[in-house]
């Protein structure tokens, strides 16, 4: 049976100090009630905030699982561009970055270009890449350039996102199966207004592997549940 993957995307929420808390935080709601669920958890996190969720990490002897990501990198593996973030920077921090979510394509302007050149960087250090589309076109920019890309694609539908209400699952669905028959070997989350009330309807669809959760993976609280009802399905 399979197991869905769980990320959050803090997006640019939190400062180090919260950032900690919510980590003690759901680590007692889970001592007290442990959630089952034994997977690798992605957390995406602001650049800020890594280290202090490593060190925090390693002392806490937790029953979570969580993998630390970033959200964004910079172009180029190392280059004096004053205000960004590099690969080389930090890689030893985190094993997955998040690359062309739609809120940088609209509001940063980041071209499938750009992604590609992303991919291409991370590739290159190692990391692994969880690139966001949401729609075809951006799908086929990803497989012109790799044909054989086979770490995660995550179908975030813009409409969906932070609207509270995720799109209907069977259409999701079908979006996920649509990429997997262009590549083969990738993993399909799906983004978009996933809570601990919805996430039934989606982790039990054929093609999508798991969830990318914004808005709910802000209270530990919430965020808990969602794993809690997967915890409990496997
Ligand atoms: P949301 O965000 O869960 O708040 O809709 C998801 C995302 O954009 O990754």
């Amino acid at each position: 049976m399979k197991i869905p993957i769980i990320l959050a995307n803090w997006k640019s929420f939190k400062n180090p100090d919260e950032a900690k808390k919510w980590l003690e935080d759901i680590t007692i709601i889970n001592k007290l009630k442990p959630a089952n669920y034994h997977e690798n958890i992605i957390l995406c996190v602001p650049f800020i905030d890594i280290p202090v969720l490593k060190e925090t990490l390693k002392q806490l002897s937790q029953g979570l699982n969580f993998v630390l990501g970033a959200q964004n990198i910079s172009l180029e593996e190392e280059k004096p561009e004053t205000g960004e973030t590099t690969v080389k920077m930090i890689k030893d921090y985190v094993f997955y970055i998040i690359l062309g979510h739609s809120e940088r394509r609209t509001n940063f302007n980041e071209t499938e270009e750009m992604v590609n050149k992303k991919i291409k960087t991370c590739q290159d250090n190692g990391l692994k890449t969880i690139v966001c589309i949401s729609n075809m076109q951006q799908l086929k920019s990803i497989i012109r350039e790799f044909p054989s890309y086979k770490d995660f694609i995550l179908y975030e539908p813009i409409s969906a996102i932070g609207s509270g209400k995720i799109e209907d699952a069977k259409v999701s669905n079908e979006m996920a199966k649509k990429i997997k028959q262009d590549l083969k070997n990738t993993k399909v989350l799906y983004g978009g207004s996933v809570n601990a009330e919805n996430v039934k309807n989606i982790v039990n669809k054929e093609f999508i592997d798991g969830v990318a959760v914004g808005g709910a993976s802000l209270n530990p609280q919430s965020f808990w549940e969602i794993l809690e009802y997967v915890g409990r399905k496997s």
